[in-house]
């Protein structure tokens, strides 16, 4: 049945040859037709890849390629409304997965590039050039208001500085004011190391609580950095003539470049002073303390030292091994302490309060360079 089936179409089409064949146009129409068929399937190929190549075309949904804005949480959605809708036209090519997971790492690239309020790349092992050392209590009567939000902004502000690695000796009295989870994703990162110190928070002393942790820190981790700096998480250092990621590194460089002897540099202490603006439109502390003293408030400097060149530590000038310690020129360098209504017993701003401070925005800069930073304010 089929044979016969066959010749037939077979007589069929040698009998439609046969008639084209003598009038000479077989050769062009066959070639003809070839091309036809050929164009027919590719645009049909097309169609099919192409288009969702393009779109990448997800249940309905269209992720536009090459946008890292939509966030993670969207293209794990249309990633699983994908899996759901099998419906003809979805097509689960490996190249699509691969742009979606190109998508995603986007995504988390940004996050990351958001949390650390800079470009830098991470450190790569070796010794840091630059390092902090912070001993901190966060409690909730505090009326300086200093949460873990604060905390995290001073982080933030640190790494943009250039400070690659942070020793966070937290000196919590009861254990809810532990910080230890809010910072585990900098641990994790390798942004932050997290030293328990509560054995040594109560009651609190300068020399046992405070200057410990210091000493603690540069027996155990001084190795790991050139130069390190002891100060509080109100205190923000900050060079008036750059305000350019890492200008801490640049600073330091610079400075030892021309006084190569120098084993301490210390920071002059300017405070920004008065009833802070309202914290809800102004979460970054930074920006909401705008008024300084014209000149250093005390003699209360803090310091940045070659680990290896200190002997003991303190709170203000630490004990020298070798090398020479030396006040920093305040148009190069100064310290930035947010230290808000204290003087005026955290009650509105007095005469005297206004008369001793200048308004101050330089620092506004920096809050607004950082992108988005605004929508990577942790939660409280
Ligand atoms: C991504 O899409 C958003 C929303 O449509 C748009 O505002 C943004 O400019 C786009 N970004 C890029 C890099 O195309
Ligand atoms: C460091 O030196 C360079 C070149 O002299 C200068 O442009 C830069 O502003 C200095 N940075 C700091 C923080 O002192
Ligand atoms: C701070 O601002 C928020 C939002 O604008 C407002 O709801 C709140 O009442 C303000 N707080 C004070 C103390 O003014």
């Amino acid at each position: 049945m089929m044979k016969l089936q066959l010749s037939r179409r077979v007589t069929v089409a040698c009998g439609f040859f046969r008639l084209f064949r003598r009038r000479k146009y077989l050769r062009w129409l066959f070639a003809l037709f070839v091309f036809i068929v050929l164009i027919i399937g590719h645009i049909k190929v097309g169609r099919e890849y192409g288009n969702n190549f393009v779109e990448l075309k997800f249940g309905g949904q269209v992720v536009p390629p090459k946008n890292a804005t939509s966030n993670i949480k969207g293209s794990m959605e249309n990633h699983q409304n994908s899996k759901v809708d099998r419906t003809g036209r979805m097509f689960y090519k490996e190249h699509l997965l691969i742009n979606t997971a190109k998508t995603i790492q986007n995504d988390l690239n940004e996050q990351q590039r958001c949390l650390s309020w800079c470009n830098k790349s991470p450190h790569k092992g070796g010794q840091y050039f630059l390092s902090a050392v912070l001993l901190v209590r966060i409690y909730s009567s505090d009326l300086a208001k200093l949460s873990t939000r604060e905390l995290l902004q001073w982080l933030y502000y640190l790494r943009y500085a250039g400070f690659e690695h942070v020793y966070v000796y937290d000196a919590y009295v009861s254990s809810h004011e532990s910080q230890k989870n809010a910072l585990e994703f900098l641990v994790t990162e390798g942004f932050v190391s997290y030293v328990d110190w509560s054995h040594n928070a109560s009651p609190y002393s300068v020399t046992g609580t405070q200057e410990s942790a210091y000493q603690d820190c540069l027996e155990k981790w001084g190795h790991q950095s050139k130069w390190q700096a002891s100060i509080d998480i109100d205190e923000y250092p900050f060079c008036p003539q750059d305000t350019k990621p890492n200008f801490m590194q640049r600073f330091i460089a610079n400075f030892s470049r021309e006084l190569p002897d120098v084993s301490q540099i210390t920071m002059q202490n300017f405070l920004f002073l008065g009833t802070p603006l309202n914290d809800t439109q102004h979460p970054f502390l930074i920006d909401r303390l705008k008024r300084r003293t014209r000149g250093p408030s005390n003699a209360l400097v803090k310091p940045i030292y070659k680990t290896s060149h200190v002997k003991l530590t303190h709170v203000h000038h630490h004990d020298l091994r070798s090398g020479i310690s030396v006040d920093a020129n305040q148009n190069k360098i100064r310290l930035n302490h947010y230290w808000g209504a204290r003087l005026q017993n955290w009650g509105e701003d007095t005469p005297d309060i206004l008369a001793k401070t200048t308004e101050d925005n330089t620092m506004q800069e920096n809050c607004k360079k950082p992108p988005k930073l605004r929508s990577c304010l942790p939660a409280k």
